[in-house]
């Protein structure tokens, strides 16, 4: 059985590979840029564009299963082609804001809401993962930790739940390798709800420094998230994602039980994480 997993350069993807490999399943990937991709040399690594679902009929030759990543972009022309192969079972990252009933303006849960009932209604087996707030959002910490010890914030006090992406991985992998969990919807957080100042500090001891937070105005974090976002900034997207963080001050962030219900244990912490990501901050 040939599994591909697309987005096998992101953090998500790159953990869903290499778990595969160490279980020794028969994978192929797939990136946009195969050549700067840095994926091992013994991965088998196609060129493929979501956006262009006809760059996928190579790739998914023989495949029987597909780590997704979520696009809304030429998702139905994706899941023709698939088709075509003979995909029995799609595994797509999603996010709990598909899970949760909420808002439909808001721009991050219609994008996976469109995968998701795309996926659906495809006729092709599926698996929803879920997660809310990833750990690696805090990389975008990472700069001004190495440069200045600072981390620049408007509601340090904001909570969240946030998951190793090992744990997202590590869900999907049991999913591809196991049977029974076709149109099962996993919904994966971490296991504690903690403050983006704590965050910061347990980045703080995992690379032993000692970190300050800088509060800032929503006006100063509006800028820099539009920077970060780059191409795929918008003012609809980063006021969303400010509302969201803003709505979070002093609200513990939801707990859920994907992690334990696959995995049988408890999610990794965020100081595990920390501690997994101390070169990305030392310097
Ligand atoms: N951040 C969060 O808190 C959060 C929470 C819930 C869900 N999510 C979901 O998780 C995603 C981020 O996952 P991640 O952190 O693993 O990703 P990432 O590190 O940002 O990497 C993005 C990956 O997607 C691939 N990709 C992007 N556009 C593509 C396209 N048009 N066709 C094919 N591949 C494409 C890239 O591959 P190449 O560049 O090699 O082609 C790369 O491997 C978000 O977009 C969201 O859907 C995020």
């Amino acid at each position: 059985m040939t599994i591909l997993v697309t987005g096998a350069t992101g953090n998500v993807g790159g953990s869903v590979l290499q778990q595969l490999l160490q279980t020794g399943a028969q994978i192929r990937a797939t990136s946009r840029n195969p050549l700067t991709a840095g994926l091992p040399e013994s991965v088998d690594v196609r060129a493929a564009d979501l956006a262009d679902p006809g760059s996928f009929k190579e790739a998914l030759e023989g495949v029987e299963k597909v780590f997704l990543f979520p696009s809304p972009a030429g998702i139905e022309g994706f899941l023709e082609v698939a088709k075509a192969a003979n995909v029995r079972h799609i595994v797509a990252l999603s996010s709990l804001a598909a899970a949760y009933p909420g808002d439909n303006d808001s721009p991050v849960r219609m994008m996976h809401l469109t995968v998701e009932h795309a996926i659906e209604k495809s006729g092709i087996d599926w698996t929803f993962v879920q997660p809310g707030a990833f750990a690696t959002n805090t990389l975008a910490w990472a700069r001004s930790i190495r440069q200045d010890g600072v981390v620049r914030l408007p509601f340090p006090d904001s909570q969240s739940s946030p998951i190793h992406e090992y744990d997202i991985a590590e869900v999907a992998v049991a999913v591809l390798l196991n049977d029974g969990h076709t149109s099962a919807k996993y919904r994966l957080t971490g296991g504690e709800s903690i403050t983006q100042h704590r965050q910061v500090d347990l980045i703080g001891e995992a690379v032993g420094r000692s970190l300050r937070v800088e509060v800032q105005t929503r006006d100063e974090a509006y800028e820099d998230l539009l920077k970060q976002f780059g191409q795929f900034g918008s003012a609809k997207l980063v006021n969303s994602l400010l509302d969201m963080t803003e709505a979070a001050v002093d609200h513990p962030g939801d707990l859920e039980t994907g992690v334990q219900d696959v995995l049988g244990r408890e999610p990794r912490t965020f100081a595990e994480w920390a501690v997994d990501h101390k070169a990305d901050f030392a310097g």
